[in-house]
């Protein structure tokens, strides 16, 4: 098959790329300010690690240059008003968490504000900031983690009960059906092969 050069993008899923969507929180002058982010990744799992992309003009990233320290919120899909709300108005002209009635809570970090109604928050501090260009790469280490209780399941968090949504160009899609068991459904490709153990795989 042919393949066509394309303009260069950072998608991972050219031209449908798909993103994670998360509100994030901090404190600029004294006040929570809440801010959609699509840029964002996984860093490390020990310590646990997450990366945001902000760019450089951001209200929200004062507060995390003035603080070093945010919050990760997860959405799930009844907050996908309020999601793109935060991600349509700035922090410098209103009150996002009064516009979207958010019940705001904080952990040990007293300048992380957390979303109550969103299933997952995780609170970071600040270990790096890279300027890479048109963002600013924020290395965040997770300190603090909260679920939840109706969204577990055993005890586990349950992508069912969060249900996520992602961004792509066109809108935000929830998670589809459940489609292979990890670190199984890949096995019987080859039977013969010598795999990775699952502490190797892991993480
Ligand atoms: C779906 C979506 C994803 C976004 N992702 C990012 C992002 O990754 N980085 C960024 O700097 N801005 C992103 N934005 C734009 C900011 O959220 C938006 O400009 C916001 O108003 C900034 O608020 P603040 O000035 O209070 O920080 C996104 C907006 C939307 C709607």
């Amino acid at each position: 098959m042919e393949k066509i050069k394309l303009e260069l993008k950072p998608g991972l899923l050219p031209i449908l790329g798909a993103y994670p969507v998360i509100v994030i929180g901090t404190k600029v002058d004294e006040a929570p300010d809440f801010t959609t982010v699509a840029w964002t990744g996984v860093a490390a799992s020990v310590p646990p690690s997450v990366t945001i992309a902000l760019q450089h003009h951001r209200h929200s990233l004062k507060g995390v240059r003035r603080h070093m320290s945010f919050s990760v919120n997860i959405p799930g899909t009844g907050l996908v008003r309020e999601t793109d709300y935060c991600g349509l108005a700035s922090g410098r002209n209103v009150d996002k968490a009064a516009d979207c009635r958010f019940d705001v809570f904080y952990g040990r970090l007293d300048n992380v504000p957390l979303i109550r109604q969103c299933p997952v928050n995780h609170a970071c501090e600040v270990i790096q900031i890279l300027n890479l260009g048109s963002h600013e790469l924020i290395v965040g280490r997770i300190v603090e983690t909260f679920v939840s209780e109706d969204c577990l399941t055993g005890g586990r968090p349950d992508p069912a009960k969060i249900r996520p949504f992602v961004f792509t160009g066109p809108g935000y899609y929830s998670l589809g059906e459940h489609c292979g068991d990890a670190f199984r459904c890949g096995r019987d490709i080859n039977p013969e092969a010598k795999l990775d153990t699952l502490d190797e795989i892991k993480e």
